[in-house]
């Protein structure tokens, strides 16, 4: 299968915030040695619980961010190699769809102008307008008379329809949607879901799904990868990952369920600092695996491929054990 989107051995750190004397705190590893590629016209659903590096990857991938070493791959060209106008030019192929309809749009401009900014940014010149974003609203169901009108006017659910249109715009090969149903009501969920569906179907895009919601990945993805600090720690078709789940982080993270008390978090929720945790000799999952042996203190395991396609980080499956 074609490819549009190759990470090669990615790793970003970040200085931790030192005190208020201190000049500057300790480094530590947001996204670490992350390897992936994303077959054209599918869905890549990335899971982990809060701080594993989820977007910090999603920014390496729009070149928002620069990796400290590997390299990012889109449609062929290497974004770490370029600048200024070949970025921008670059950047037009992927778009991404955020988390929060109300925050992500902006409150004083008119949905025409949110709709055709991606394009005014790259610098295109654009004959008709109108015709353009009534085009684009179109193929996320709106209708032209939304153009006009401020997005205050519009729902959670339509105001994520505007930021998907608004993400169409540069005609992408792929779309990163970063927990893009999350902040909206249940039955809106599936609305959004069944758009992104369809428009993979329609116009050939790709997309990588960020997700806390296993149902919704479930139920989108082709392929799951799974983040544990920063690392992949598991990755397979979506039906055999939840099928034959191989990763004790993995499992825990099935098995996870809502706790009724709001005020305690789920595995998926708490979220973590990325600091702290095994060193770099020990498997990055041997502080809480529940079967951790001495064998995971000794050695960080790299992938073994327990099934085809399916890939496993963890000392066990290095052994063949399941
Ligand atoms: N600009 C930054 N400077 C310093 N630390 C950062 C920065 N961006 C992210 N981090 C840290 O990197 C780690 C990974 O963060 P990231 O936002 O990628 O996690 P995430 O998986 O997206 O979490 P969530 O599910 O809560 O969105 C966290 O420890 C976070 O605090
Ligand atoms: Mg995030």
């Amino acid at each position: 299968m074609p490819v549009i989107l190759n990470i090669d051995n990615v790793t970003k750190r970040y200085r931790k915030a030192g005190g208020l004397f201190s000049s500057g705190g300790q480094l530590f590893t947001a996204v670490d040695g992350v390897s992936l590629a994303l077959e054209k016209n599918t869905t890549l659903g990335i899971v982990g619980e809060s701080g594993s590096g989820k977007t910090t990857l999603a920014k390496l991938i729009l070149g928002i961010e620069k990796p400290d070493s590997g390299r990012v791959t889109l449609d062929g060209r290497e974004l770490s190699s370029l600048s200024g106008a070949e970025l921008r030019l670059a950047r037009r192929g992927a778009q991404m769809v955020f988390q929060d309809p109300y925050s992500s749009l902006n409150p004083r401009m008119k949905i025409i102008d949110i709709v055709l900014e991606p394009l005014r940014a790259a610098g295109e010149k654009i004959a008709d307008g109108e015709k353009t974003a009534a085009a684009l609203l179109e193929r996320v169901g709106l209708k032209p008379d939304a153009l006009l009108r401020y997005p205050h006017e519009f729902s959670g659910g339509q105001r994520q329809r505007v930021a998907i249109a608004r993400a169409l715009a540069t005609g992408p090969g792929m779309i990163l949607a970063d927990e893009p149903i999350s902040s909206l009501d249940i039955s809106i969920q599936a609305q959004i879901m069944n758009l992104l569906n369809r428009l993979k179907k329609e116009l050939g895009i790709s997309y990588i799904f960020i997700s806390h919601d296993l149902a919704a990945v479930r139920y989108l993805c082709d392929f799951v990868a799974v983040m544990y600090r920063g690392c992949v720690v598991e990755y397979a078709p979506a039906a055999e990952l939840f099928r034959d789940t191989r990763h004790p982080y993995t499992r825990l993270l099935l098995s996870a369920v809502p706790d009724p008390d709001p005020a305690r978090k789920t595995v998926l929720e708490e979220r973590r600092d990325g600091s702290g945790g095994p060193g770099p000799q020990a498997c990055v999952f041997s502080d809480r695996c529940p079967r951790a042996a001495e064998a995971c203190l000794k050695k960080r395991p790299d992938y073994t491929e327990a099934a085809p396609g399916h890939f496993v980080r963890c000392v066990r499956a290095e052994a063949g054990a399941n």
